[in-house]
């Protein structure tokens, strides 16, 4: 019998040691060190049967042929634009989010909608019959679509070579297990060899893999760190438990740019695709409330105009309140010490509460002068003209600053009806200021919005 090799693996990044160590020195963490027993790779017979007869060997790069139709279409244009125009053969792209937050959905969606694909859907999470069950929720069918419910990747690939699957997917990677590594499922070792395997069969094979990942506490991808490494693509599915909308985002993409977004509204049947952000990011509303501005944001290619939220009210207790959803806390903190030293605000002893609608995050800096009107204007108790929007950064001194692809949000802010878009001076050059549809203003200084606005 072959003696037991263990080793202690990091659980946050996956380094190895042959003791345990209190502190990681590779992530600095503390007591993330677990004894996991490994056996020496010699037996990975399992493997060879699928990868054998593959050697390859240097090949000129001029004489490596592209394949015609490089792009597999989902049928999920949100998904496909997130992927950099839609799926390439032999990928293999990792999917993370919250519990709940609808990775399952999202991914059996997919395998009933994609055409002309057989699909194999392996889950270790739920059975067959709930599988089912949330496809009658979804209401739809697809006669290419196979359930799996197994773990063990000797197993799986077995099925697979039987089935020959044009796409795989994994819910989820902590869930399997291979026979190769002996620890236990969900241990940083059996994740990493798990997903080394199907890398191994996208690369070999061709098929795309997609892998459903769980994330820790703090937001990353349980598991180690060269999980990420190891794939092609990342994608975070994130949102608001209490908002229908959900943000599907690549955080790494071999294939794309990673600025995309794709936005998802979940609905009793399932996932709908939102191709026109602006409409719903927009809050309906009839009558002038004080402390809402629009900013016409970018996200990716995208531009989407966001309603930003704020309500500014005397502290009830000594410490004022300070608190952001959707917007950088430290930001939030700086555009309020702008506002007190150049506009001489008193905000010092009150409470701002800033909320971006929709419950998305916004990193365009072009959000600021949206921000900090409607603080401004929750402040003064003055509403804000419901048909201008802002799109300019601001600077420390109080100075608008320009920001990028001002044409962009100036024609979306034109197709959605609003009569005056707010922009700062050095971004005018080149514009026709007042061409019709919409008045552009430019500003240089935060007292001058102030005035133009409040009077
Ligand atoms: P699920 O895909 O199981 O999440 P994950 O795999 O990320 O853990 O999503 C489940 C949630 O989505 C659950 O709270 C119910 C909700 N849901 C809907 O609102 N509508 C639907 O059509 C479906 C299938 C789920
Ligand atoms: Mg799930």
């Amino acid at each position: 019998m072959s003696k037991l090799k263990t080793t202690f693996f990091c659980q946050n990044c996956g380094a190895q040691s042959a003791k345990w160590i209190g502190k990681c020195p590779s992530c600095n963490e503390w007591n993330t060190y677990v004894e996991e027993v490994v056996l020496k790779p010699t037996q990975s017979q399992a493997l060879q049967s699928i990868t054998s007869g593959r050697t390859s060997k240097p090949q000129r790069i001029d004489e490596i042929t592209l394949s015609e139709d490089q792009r597999i279409d989902t049928n999920n244009n949100e998904l496909n634009r997130v992927l950099g125009g839609g799926l390439v053969a032999g990928s293999i792209i990792l999917i993370g989010g919250e519990p709940g937050i609808g990775k399952s959905t999202l991914m059996l969606q997919v395998a009933l909608t994609i055409k002309n694909l057989k699909v194999l859907y392996i889950s270790g999470e739920e059975s067959g019959q709930q599988i089912r069950m949330r496809a009658e929720r979804l209401g739809m069918t697809n006669a290419n679509c196979f359930i799996l419910t197994e773990t063990s990747t000797q197993n799986i690939f077995t099925h697979i070579a039987a089935l020959e699957p044009n796409m795989v997917v994994v819910d989820s990677i902590q869930t399997l297990n291979t026979s190769i590594i002996e620890s236990s499922a969900g241990s940083v070792s059996q994740i990493r060899e798990c997903a080394a395997e199907m890398n191994r069969y996208a690369k070999d094979t061709g098929v795309p893999v997609f892998l459903i990942g769980h994330i820790t506490k703090d937001g990353s991808i349980a598991g180690p760190k060269v999980l990420e490494h190891m794939v092609d693509t990342v994608l975070q599915f994130e949102g608001d438990r209490n908002h229908g909308y959900r943000i599907l985002r690549a955080t790494k993409n071999r294939f794309g740019s990673t600025s995309e977004l794709g936005i998802f509204e979940m609905q009793n049947t399932g996932l709908r695709e939102v191709s026109n952000p602006s409409e719903i990011l927009l809050s309906q509303r009839d009558d002038n409330l004080s402390g809402v501005a629009i900013a016409s944001t970018i996200e990716g290619l995208r531009p989407m105009l966001i309603e930003t939220q704020a309500l500014v009210s005397s502290a009830a207790y000594g410490t004022p309140q300070r608190s952001a959803t959707g917007f950088d806390l430290r930001r939030l903190g700086m555009l309020l010490a702008v506002l007190e030293k150049r506009c001489g605000f008193k905000l010092g002893a009150k409470d701002v509460f800033l909320n971006i609608a929709g419950g998305i995050k916004v990193d365009d800096p072009a959000i600021d002068l949206a921000v900090v009107t409607s603080i401004l204007s929750s402040g003064e108790d003055i509403p804000v003209d419901p048909k201008v929007c802002f799109a300019a950064e601001v600077g420390l001194s109080g100075e608008i600053r320009p920001v990028n692809r001002i044409d962009q949000r100036i024609t979306e802010a034109e197709k959605l009806g609003f009569e005056k878009i707010i922009i700062s001076k050095y971004n005018q050059k080149g514009l026709v200021l007042n061409k019709g549809g919409i008045q552009i203003i430019p500003v240089n200084k935060i007292e001058e919005v102030f005035s133009k606005l409040f009077g």
